[in-house]
């Protein structure tokens, strides 16, 4: 790992434990690397950005790879989380993960990276009318059903052949038994977009990581 990426990784582990563990930013890098590496185009999307802090890691995996035109689009309400619906668990309430604009720009600020593409509001509106239109990775972490459920259906169209969308708080625990489960609604969404047998196939990481992953194949648009 390159210095200053290592610096931001210890960084992040130290200033952002509530979103960020080593499992997801050795994961988040490795797939970045492989797309790039494959000369994937399309932008970078997150969907539920919260301060910002995967967004920075993303941006400076990406700028390790040479890649710094590689656009990043993040989308939040910055009103925090919407209320949870029957597919959900209690674990999160209305409003709560808040965040900001500022805050975003903040956290890329520390580092000297330029912000990413800042969309507010909604998923259910600003996903209709300000995603790009070709994804080489997305990454999904808007911890409810129906905040998936609108992630998907907007995302994966738009996702190139071969490119890989990332779900978080996914718990396949059938196939991982040390995911963390506290917001099922998330696989929920995946199994419904996506139908079973699903396409999603778990992360294992070494601690309770919970990831779905999803590649586009190639023959579908
Ligand atoms: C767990 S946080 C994201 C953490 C961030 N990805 C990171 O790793 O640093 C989830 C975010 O999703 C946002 N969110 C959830 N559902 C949403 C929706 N339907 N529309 C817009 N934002 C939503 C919340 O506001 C919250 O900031």
């Amino acid at each position: 790992m390159d210095p200053t990426l290592k610096d931001l990784h210890a960084w992040l582990l130290r200033e952002h434990s509530g979103t960020v563990c080593a499992d997801r930013l050795r994961v988040i890098a490795d797939e970045l690397a492989s797309l790039t590496a494959r000369g994937l185009p399309g932008a970078v999307v997150e969907l539920g950005s919260y301060k910002g802090a995967m967004a920075l890691w993303i941006r400076g995996v990406l700028d390790s790879l040479g890649e710094q035109a590689r656009e990043i689009h993040v989308y939040d309400s910055f009103q925090g989380m919407p209320a949870p619906g029957a597919e959900d668990s209690d674990h999160l309430a209305a409003g709560e993960l808040l965040s900001s604009p500022d805050d975003v720009r903040a956290t890329h600020a520390t580092w000297g990276k330029p912000a990413p593409v800042i969309r507010p509001g909604w998923f259910e509106e600003t996903l209709l009318k300000a995603l790009p239109d070709e994804i080489t990775f997305a990454y999904l972490d808007g911890d409810f059903f129906a905040s998936t459920l609108t992630g998907l259906t907007h995302c994966v169209p738009r996702l190139v052949p071969t490119g890989v969308l990332l779900v978080d708080d996914y718990a396949d625990t059938a196939t991982n038994p040390r995911a963390w489960d506290g917001l099922p609604g998330v696989k929920r969404a995946c199994d419904a977009y996506f139908g079973t047998p699903s396409p999603v196939t778990a992360v294992v990481g070494e601690g309770d990581l919970a990831y779905g992953r999803y590649e586009k194949p190639r023959a579908l648009r």
